[in-house]
């Protein structure tokens, strides 16, 4: 099967992968963190747009369910010499890969690949569109640090506009019952969006705070923001996070801009899950190949 937004899976598989992740999780905490799930299968990482966590936790999931994984290089491939992004995958689908692990600057372009190859495709990201993956990892971590997430009240601030992060992620939580507030700037607030969107409000009382960085690289005119400024007036300060609720935690999906949407000191604390998101994000991507390739019987 594909994965390319969150309304992809089935209520059923929602819950089969976040307890797939919690069996990885601890299968990748042993020394020797070989699995066969995926063994003989062949996967293609192919990132048009920059990442870390997300390509590295892919090839890292792959390889540890024992597939052959295969990466791209997208700014030396032939998509430089006019290739389409069709053509392209049309190659890797020739080659007899498995899945597809796709990310690419337009919305939409696991779409139009899904529709013309025979392998899984899993969308890393597509520009301003969705992140599963990542909204995957990022409910999975916060079912595993509270043991549920139905009641919980998440705060996801900062570029909201930009991000397909804030989709997934807010998608999946609500989904699964917790209440999400949205907050930022106006300038960088989704048109249209009528909610509270102030971060002290947001923040107040909130179980998670996740922060989001600004995708400067996705704005038509540069905000103008003094350095400083942008964190005094929407970031997350030791003031604001006061405010939260009693045993509240932070998060945030990566790249962080310290300093900027969040103090380096909050992103270090006891407080911060930023470190366990990305642990998560191996055992969710495993559990995630796993079911694109091999479809829902559980291992745990
Ligand atoms: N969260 C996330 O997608 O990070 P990368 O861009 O580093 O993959």
């Amino acid at each position: 099967m594909d994965l390319i937004r969150p309304s992809d899976l089935s209520d059923d598989q929602l819950d089969h992968l976040l307890r797939e992740a919690e069996h990885w999780l601890e299968h990748n905490r042993v020394a020797d963190k070989r699995a066969d799930r995926l063994a003989g299968r062949s996967v293609v990482l192919a990132f048009f747009e920059n990442s870390t966590r997300t390509l590295l936790s892919f090839d890292m999931a792959a390889q540890r369910l024992g597939a052959m994984v295969t990466t791209l290089p997208a700014e030396k491939s032939s998509v430089a010499k006019g290739e389409t992004l069709i053509d392209t995958a049309l190659t890797v689908d020739a080659m007899q890969a498995d899945a597809l692990v796709m990310r690419h600057p337009e919305p939409g372009a696991p779409d139009s690949v899904a529709e013309v190859i025979r392998a899984a495709v899993v969308n890393a990201g597509d520009g301003t569109g969705e992140h599963p993956t990542q909204g995957l990892l990022d409910t999975a971590t916060i079912h595993h640090h509270f043991g549920r997430v139905e009641g919980l009240k998440v705060a996801i601030c900062g570029d909201i506009r930009h991000s397909r992060v804030a989709s997934s992620t807010h998608a999946l939580l609500e989904r699964l019952g917790a209440k999400v507030a949205l907050a930022g700037p106006t300038a960088l607030m989704p048109e249209g969006h009528d909610g509270p969107d102030g971060i002290d409000e947001a923040v107040a009382g909130a179980d998670v705070v996740m922060m989001l960085r600004i995708q400067r690289e996705r704005l038509s005119a540069d905000l103008g923001d003094k350095p400083g400024e942008y964190l005094e007036r929407y970031g997350l300060t030791e003031d604001r996070f006061k405010t939260a609720a009693p045993g509240a935690v932070i998060m945030h999906p990566g790249p962080m801009n310290r300093g900027v949407e969040i103090t380096g000191e909050l992103a270090d604390s006891e407080h911060s899950l930023i470190t366990a998101q990305v642990e998560m994000g191996v055992a969710m991507r495993m559990a995630v190949l796993d079911l694109c390739i091999n479809g829902s019987d559980d291992t745990a």
